[in-house]
């Protein structure tokens, strides 16, 4: 019979994967935790408005990459990413009464329809980010100091932080007008997507890929007004006092004036930290400040900033160390008494295993050599004394030692 496969972009976390999975987040939990952020769980799916309004209907994600369905005449949404699903939750539970600031991370499955590739999946994982309440750029500072400082209790580094303002929707208007005058002429050579985000969302042009639309937009009256200063004084003074607050924590970044990020909902600060480490899919975090979802969503007027992580990106980025082998494997022909030494070694917080289908003492040994780090050996003079024979497998190193005495470090 054909065997049912696993389907494309998608894959399975494997049993000697999940120990790196685990310490990605639980590195998470306890840098969070350390900024007084609490965890949030959000469920998979949610109704499809929700993105189309809050993630924004010009974007790619929204337009083309949605897993949608429908179930009882409603239409539903497996989630693209989980910014959304947590202002709407913030909304629902009336979180907006909560002292300022709330601060919520995650983890979980995102779905998008997109082409898969190296780094990019269909069902993927995230880890952020959201708080709210805040519209300072302490704030801002905060998100992005917690972003790299999980990144380095991940023992990554040769990361850049990009990072960039969007403004605010006020100077933002002034700037689209301006790159869509520069560009008009260029129209009838631009890319069919850049041709529709010329009407729906001019900064998206920025993040085009196409060589053909780079040139045109390398062209140096387009240039001066990307590279011009667009955003408001007040704008300014925001991204000077995060700039001013990023060098207080010594992080390093540089400024993107095109980074637009493909989520509708940004304004002011904008940031990707990238891997020099990985191909073209080198975006390990994005995120942002968007201080309008909220109210956009129904909520009451809340700032708030926030970013989120792809795990398989960081899992391919932490270096392959081993991960703890079984700190004991029990060696006996006495299986009884294996069984009651098994369970004295876990009362006691050792993990171990011992031979369940007694097998030759030789073969226990063998196995134990290839998952352990020490065999503990009960033969008939052991059993008779009270004692076991701890063999250290990396080094062949023996001692005799009593039953109640058993320690590893
Ligand atoms: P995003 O840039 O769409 O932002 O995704 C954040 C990160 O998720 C990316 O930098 C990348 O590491 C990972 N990622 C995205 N798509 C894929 C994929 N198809 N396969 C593998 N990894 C992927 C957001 O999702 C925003 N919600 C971030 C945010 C939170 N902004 C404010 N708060």
């Amino acid at each position: 019979m054909a065997i049912i496969k696993i389907q494309k972009g998608t894959k399975d976390i494997l049993p000697e994967e999940m120990p790196l999975w685990h310490f990605m987040e639980e590195k998470a939990n306890e840098i969070f935790t350390k900024y007084g952020a609490k965890e949030i769980r959000t469920p998979i799916f949610e109704a499809t408005e929700l993105f189309a309004r809050g993630v924004g209907d010009t974007t790619d994600i929204v337009n083309k990459e949605m897993y949608t369905f429908e179930k009882s005449k409603r239409s539903l949404t497996l989630r693209p990413e989980n910014t959304a699903g947590v202002v709407r939750s913030f909304i629902e539970n009336g979180m907006h009464r909560l002292s300022a600031p709330v601060k919520l991370w995650y983890k979980g499955p995102m779905f998008r329809y997109e082409r898969p590739q190296a780094g990019r999946q269909r069902q993927f994982h995230q880890v952020g980010i959201e708080v709210f309440g805040i519209k300072q750029a302490t704030a801002d500072a905060e998100v992005i100091s917690m972003a790299v400082n999980y990144l380095k209790a991940l023992g990554l580094d040769d990361l850049t932080v990009e990072l960039n303002s969007l403004g605010c929707p006020k100077c933002r208007e002034e700037f689209k007008t301006k790159l869509k005058n520069v560009i008009r002429p260029y129209l009838s050579q631009l890319c069919d997507d850049c041709r529709t985000r010329f009407d729906k969302n001019p900064l998206r042009l920025l993040d085009c890929k196409s060589p053909e639309c780079q040139e045109i937009y390398a062209k140096p009256e387009i240039q001066a007004v990307i590279q011009g200063d667009f955003i408001c004084e007040e704008c300014a003074e925001h991204f000077e006092e995060l700039k001013s607050y990023l060098e207080i924590l010594g992080i390093k970044y540089t400024r993107n004036k095109l980074l637009v990020r493909g989520l509708d909902y940004y304004n002011r600060t904008v940031f990707e930290i990238k891997s020099n480490n990985l191909g073209s899919q080198n975006a390990v975090c994005g995120g942002g400040r968007y201080d309008s979802l909220v109210k956009n969503l129904g909520g009451e007027d809340t700032p708030a900033i926030g970013f989120a992580m792809g795990m398989e990106r960081l899992a391919s980025l932490i270096a392959k160390k081993e991960y703890e082998r079984l700190q004991a494997y029990i060696v006996s022909n006495d299986t009884k008494e294996a069984v009651k030494l098994a369970e004295e070694l876990r009362m006691k917080g050792i993990t171990c295993e011992f031979d369940l289908a007694n097998k030759k003492f030789v073969k226990q040994l063998e196995k134990a050599s290839k998952i352990a780090k020490y065999a503990v050996i009960l033969g008939e003079d052991e059993i008779n004394s009270g004692e076991v024979t701890i063999k250290n497998l990396d080094t062949a190193e023996q001692i005799k030692v009593s039953r109640a005495n058993i320690i590893f470090n």
